[in-house]
């Protein structure tokens, strides 16, 4: 059985003071742990060189929450791939729900961001999901496979291995409410069974699937231990170092105990 990928997602929160305790407190608590979970700490840019500096020396990677979709150039207040590659960032969310929602991402300028992460080797995370209208509607499988088609599979079979897709129901994200394991488990054997179609079965098997949204200590185990769900991205509960490695130590129990 693979093991288990843990990404967390600070989103705009925390001062320097507080990411620099919690990153040096996830450090120290996963200096115990012989951990086979691959941890990523995706901070806000001001905080990713601490980040990338405590990683080097720690067991976690680190991850952006976003790039630009152009490479370089007049783009005020935009930050490229190359520039989080030069920093020592090896993954980066893209497509994420509130990045669609509030800021109108659009899956073909997610699609770009992508692109630009390959150029650079970085990993994408790329979210995908639906909105509580959209399940209610019973569109939930039509909506993920058409964000996954236009961001993603346009991509050739070697770009796309380095590729983890993350499915985040909107209606979960922070919210207190996570998809059942059955929900999960549902929509990720679709989401793979698009990926074998497309990239064939050994890529399909191999790719990262992470389920993300109100992801908590308590329901980690169970969502990690249902079958096709590879870990997780974590929002809130990252942000709580106590959390955080109880998150990533139920990714262990889950593996060990499959
Ligand atoms: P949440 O967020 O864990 O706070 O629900 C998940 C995410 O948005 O990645």
């Amino acid at each position: 059985m693979k093991s288990k990928l843990v990404i967390g997602n600070w989103k705009m929160n925390l001062s320097f003071e507080e990411a620099d305790d919690l990153t040096i407190a996830i450090q120290e608590a996963l200096a115990e742990i012989n951990l086979q979970t691959e941890v990523v700490i995706c901070p806000p840019f001001p905080f990713l060189e601490l980040v990338t500096d405590l990683a080097e020396e720690s067991n976690f990677n680190a991850g952006a929450q976003n790039c630009s979709q152009f490479e370089n150039g007049a783009y005020t207040g935009e930050v490229s791939a190359k520039m989080l590659a030069d920093l020592g960032v090896d993954f980066c969310i893209v497509g994420h729900s509130e990045r669609r929602r509030y800021f109108n991402e659009s899956n073909e300028v997610i699609a770009q961001k992508i692109n630009r992460l390959m150029d650079q080797q970085l990993i994408p995370v790329v979210c995908c999901g639906e909105t509580l209208e959209e399940r209610n509607a019973g569109k939930h499988f039509e909506v993920v496979e058409k964000q996954l088609k236009e961001t993603l599979f346009h991509l050739k079979k070697e770009d796309f291995e380095h590729a983890v897709i993350a499915y985040e129901p909107v209606w979960a994200i922070g919210t207190g409410v996570n998809a059942t394991p059955a929900q999960a488990v549902e929509m990720h054997k679709f989401i793979r069974s698009l990926v074998e179609k497309k990239y064939g079965t050994e890529i399909a098997y191999n790719t990262y699937i992470l389920y993300g949204g109100s992801c908590t200590p308590q329901n980690a185990i169970e969502l990690f231990s249902s079958e096709d769900v590879d870990g997780g991205l974590i929002g809130g509960a990252s942000i709580k170092s106590g959390d955080f490695v109880s998150i990533i130590e139920a990714a262990e129990t889950a593996v060990n105990d499959n």
